[in-house]
């Protein structure tokens, strides 16, 4: 069996922030920021609106999308870091009552950025025990996790959702390979407390995301090399193979360092940070459905993506596009 995606959605907040009116309350400009970032503007979630809302937008989109109905989902996924408790329920429990889903499990995943990329994957693996449709989604409020006040992250994040249904089909294709890597030696590079462990530092304050952004730019470049090469070469391809690269939409400048150092047309990464920000793990499956929406997928296209995030995670998958032959057959 081979494991398809047949639907996407996505899902935005109708607040959009610009970088101008960032610099009207913080040390900052737009010229600073688009030139270190390649962000323009995010959308922020309203005062009443949150992950959990932002993932059922996205999901019904992506349903809509696939044809798939809630009642034949076998498992709804979410990656989030930015959960709407710090405790429970899950947002995938919260996800399931709104759509109605009765027959479906739930699970959250937690890998930050790489949120997406281990769900998907470990949604292809139990659906070699489970094969009914699988709902993935990636979805973040990060704009209740940033420090306002810190202009080194608070003008890199913004919120969102995307989602994906995956269905398993005897037509070769769909998701072809996955790469899931952990590096803990970085855990302090990017961190937010508000767990059980008291961190000293922290007392007494609202447990923010901290960062050191050099550290992280420097691990990404590196670590979007060593993924993308290792995709195309376990699958025997060459990176010109790929029709279009999807990146962890964190910053232009870490995409445009990894295309120079790759030698690969910057043109072969699909980039919607400008007007997203960094939605964290939403970020990759909204550029995906942009890119499905948008008309810019074939049928048989190769399509790699790659992430990286807090813990620090990273990883990639590789897959063939396969949505419109499915349709047709
Ligand atoms: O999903 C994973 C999330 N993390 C990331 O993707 C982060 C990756 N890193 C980055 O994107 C970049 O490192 C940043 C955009 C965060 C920072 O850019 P940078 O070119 O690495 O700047 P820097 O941290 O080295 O700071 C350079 C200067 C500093 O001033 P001084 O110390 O040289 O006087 C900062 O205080 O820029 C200053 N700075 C700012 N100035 C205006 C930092 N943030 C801002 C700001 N506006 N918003």
């Amino acid at each position: 069996m081979f494991i398809h995606i047949t639907g996407t959605g996505s899902c935005l907040p109708e607040k959009v922030v610009t970088n101008d009116e960032l610099s009207m309350r913080l040390d900052t400009t737009d010229e600073w920021i688009f030139s270190h970032t390649g962000i323009h503007s995010r959308h922020i979630a309203a005062p009443d609106e949150c992950t959990s809302d932002l993932a059922v937008c996205a999901a019904k989109k992506a349903l809509e999308d696939s044809g798939v109905t809630p009642d034949q989902l076998g498992m709804i996924i979410v990656a989030s870091s930015s959960s709407d408790y710090l405790g429970f329920p899950t947002v995938s429990c919260l996800v399931q009552e709104a759509l109605g889903a009765k027959q479906a499990g739930v699970l959250d995943v937690q890998a930050a950025c790489t949120g997406f990329i281990y769900a998907m994957q470990v949604a292809r693996g139990l659906m070699q025990f489970d094969p009914r449709p699988t709902l993935v989604i990636g979805a973040e409020t990060m704009s209740r996790v940033v420090d306002w006040s810190d202009r080194n992250t608070c003008i890199l994040f913004g919120d969102g959702a995307g989602a994906a249904v995956l269905e398993g089909k005897e037509t070769p294709g769909g998701i072809r390979d996955a790469i899931l890597k952990g590096d803990g030696t970085g855990s302090g590079m990017i961190f937010r407390a508000g767990g059980v462990r008291a961190v000293p530092a922290e007392q007494g304050k609202l447990p923010f995301l901290r960062m050191n952004g050099r550290a992280v730019f420097n691990f990404a470049v590196k670590i979007f090399d060593e993924v993308l090469s290792a995709l195309v070469q376990r699958s025997k391809l060459v990176l010109n193979d790929l029709a279009q690269i999807i990146p962890h939409q964190a910053n232009a400048r870490i995409v445009e360092a990894t295309a120079r150092r790759m030698k690969v047309p910057l043109s072969s990464f699909f980039m919607n940070m400008e007007t997203t920000g960094n939605t964290s793990a939403a970020s990759i499956p909204i550029a995906l459905d942009v890119l499905n929406k948008t008309g810019k997928l074939k049928a048989g296209d190769l399509l790699a993506t790659v992430g990286f995030g807090a813990g620090l995670t990273y990883g990639g998958l590789l897959m063939q596009w396969t949505k419109p032959l499915l349709q047709h057959a």
